[in-house]
């Protein structure tokens, strides 16, 4: 659940203006919502933003179990004796780390209660448990990722919440971005990467119809490790793109027809 920056910079290409803005908002102490597809770079871009600003990083995927103890802490019984032990959440905002919550619409409704006052001007995080308010560390930033694809109106998240927040909208990088980021992932040819982009460009066309998402950067990147396996291209993207977006079998058939037309049966 808990992961800690890396030492090297991550590999991130940016897109747009993702990086100036979250600069900017981390530096005013304000919180950041990136909102986007799955697989369209929002974890990845968030370890290369802690590592650039020199911040731990403390990543939580959020779950429809995870509860505010999760994030906050809990006493646990430990030789006998109870002792507190401080959640991700909490550690972050003692350490002046930058809390990630990842896919927070996941998280439980009552984790709001002390998202809110974190995420505004006040930056602080209520324990209740202990009776304490704690004032996050200078370095503290909160921020939190949504797929606003699904549509879940409960699960939506709290207009009090989002205008707390500076939102970044992330969308899949230009042809020619996307390629340069899957030859350098999966270490594949700039042509091969280029069939593979613009096969998922034709299926983001789609608008979805009958797919729960369509081809992110993840499942492009997927493919063509499999090819640097031996696989044909053909072979790769059943696997790694049809598979994983559809099970049902007109539209995955569907899928299967654009790959044969887009991807060469072998690689030059
Ligand atoms: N702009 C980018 N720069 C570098 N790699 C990227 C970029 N966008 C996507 N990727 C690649 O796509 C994969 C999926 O991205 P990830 O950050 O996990 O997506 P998300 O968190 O939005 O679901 C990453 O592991 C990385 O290989
Ligand atoms: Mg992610």
């Amino acid at each position: 659940m808990i992961e800690r920056g890396r030492r090297s910079r991550p590999f991130y290409v940016p897109v747009s203006t993702e990086v100036a803005v979250f600069e900017a908002a981390y530096r005013q102490g304000l919180s950041i919502l990136l909102k986007g597809p799955t697989g369209c770079g929002k974890t990845r871009f968030v370890e290369a933003m802690a590592h650039d600003l020199d911040r731990p990083l403390i990543t939580v995927s959020c779950h429809d179990d995870l509860t505010t103890a999760d994030l906050v802490g809990r006493y646990l019984l430990r030789g006998g004796e109870t002792e507190w032990v401080d959640g991700p959440l909490t550690r972050a905002v003692r350490e002046g780390a930058i809390c990630y919550l990842d896919e927070v619409v996941e998280a439980r409704q009552d984790t709001t209660v002390v998202l809110h006052p974190l995420a505004d001007h006040r930056r602080r995080l209520p324990i209740e448990r202990l009776g304490v308010t704690v004032d996050a560390a200078a370095g503290f930033g909160l921020v939190v990722s949504y797929n606003p694809g699904y549509q879940s109106v409960l699960k939506d998240l709290k207009d009090s919440t989002r205008q707390r927040m500076v939102a970044i909208e992330f969308g899949y990088p230009a042809a020619h971005v996307e390629e340069g980021i899957v030859v350098a992932e999966a270490g594949v040819s700039a042509v091969y990467a280029a069939d593979l982009v613009r096969l998922a460009q034709a299926i983001r066309r789609l608008e979805t119809g009958g797919l729960r998402e369509v081809a992110s950067t993840r499942v492009l990147i997927a493919a063509a490790r499999l090819t640097t396996e031996g696989l044909s291209p053909r072979v790769a993207a059943r696997a790694a793109i049809a598979g994983p977006l559809t099970d049902d079998p007109v539209v995955s058939r569907g899928l299967v027809e654009m790959i044969d037309i887009y991807l060469p049966e072998f690689l030059a």
